[in-house]
């Protein structure tokens, strides 16, 4: 299938000449390690403030008022997701009611936001009746799996994004492969080195300031009851994951992906 034909919306399309500019591009370093390296100022201390000498504050900003005559809703969907970057993608795998059909995709509007008990938000564009499948599945059942993506399979992850209609699995056009549950219905992502079994705490509806009385957005909240790490990935006392395994991969603004290949570590600060 070419990538023209997995495009989803007109917003994810590529510039006419992308496949010219990709080609252009060096190829992917796949074994890019993680490095840490020093923090911006090593030296900082209490009051210092930004690290850039002052440069940032010469800058000035731009009001915008997200509903302001003219602005088309879409202007906001580009500035919250190119700025609000990166972004977690939680690839959320669910199963229909009467468990014929399996369901996957990536969704970036996601993050952990507790962990006793672990809870995690997931939000979905679109409303409740017309729901995309993974939300139809998740209320229905109550249940998901969480799979968080790595640079190992993030063209397969990309590919489930595809606006395939309701019963039609997207695990085939990924190519990934399902490994069984423990708790919940739904496989988990056997590529996935961390999987998190989810059952469905709530869901609120929101309603557009556009267009008043059109629902156009489901939060999710969603308890973790069960996490698979891959052996290699974690630690002795089950805890940490290590990065440098992980290679976790992070939504940008667009059609844009990141990696996590630089780091800082900064003590937190003590009064
Ligand atoms: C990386 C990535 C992140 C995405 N994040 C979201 C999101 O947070 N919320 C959303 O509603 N759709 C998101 N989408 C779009 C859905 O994945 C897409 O609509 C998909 O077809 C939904 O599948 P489903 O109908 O099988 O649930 C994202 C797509 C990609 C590629």
């Amino acid at each position: 299938m070419s990538s023209k034909a997995t495009t989803t919306s007109a917003f994810f399309k590529a510039g006419n000449d992308f496949e010219k500019v990709q080609a252009a591009r060096p190829d992917f370093k796949r074994d890019a390690e993680v490095t840490f390296s020093k923090p911006p100022s090593p030296n900082w201390k209490q009051g210092d403030g930004a690290n850039d000498g002052g440069e940032c504050l010469k800058k000035t900003h731009i009001e915008i008022d997200p509903y302001e005559e003219g602005r088309p809703a879409s202007s906001n969907y580009k500035i919250l997701i190119s700025g609000m970057v990166p972004r977690p993608i939680a690839l959320i795998s669910t199963k229909s009611k009467d468990g014929k059909t399996c369901n996957l995709a990536p969704f970036s509007y996601s993050q952990v936001i507790n962990h006793d008990p672990p809870l995690f938000a997931v939000g979905f564009v679109g409303s409740l009746e017309s729901a995309k499948d993974t939300v139809k599945n998740l209320v229905e059942t109550e249940e998901c799996v969480i799979n968080i993506i790595s640079e190992h399979f993030v063209e397969a992850a990309n590919a489930t994004a595809i606006n395939a209609p309701y019963g039609v699995s997207e695990w085939e056009v990924s190519g990934l492969h399902q490994a069984p549950s423990a708790v919940v219905q739904a496989a988990r992502v056997k590529e996935s080195i961390l999987s998190i079994e989810g059952k469905l705490v709530e869901t609120k509806e929101f309603e557009s300031r556009q267009v008043p009385g059109k629902k156009t957005g489901v939060l999710a909240i969603i308890e973790g009851v069960r996490f698979w790490a891959r052996e290699d990935a974690i630690d002795g006392e089950k805890s940490v994951i290590d990065l440098k395994v992980l290679k976790p991969i992070s939504r940008l603004g667009g059609i844009q992906y990141g990696r996590t290949t630089d780091a800082i570590e900064i003590p937190r600060p003590n009064f």
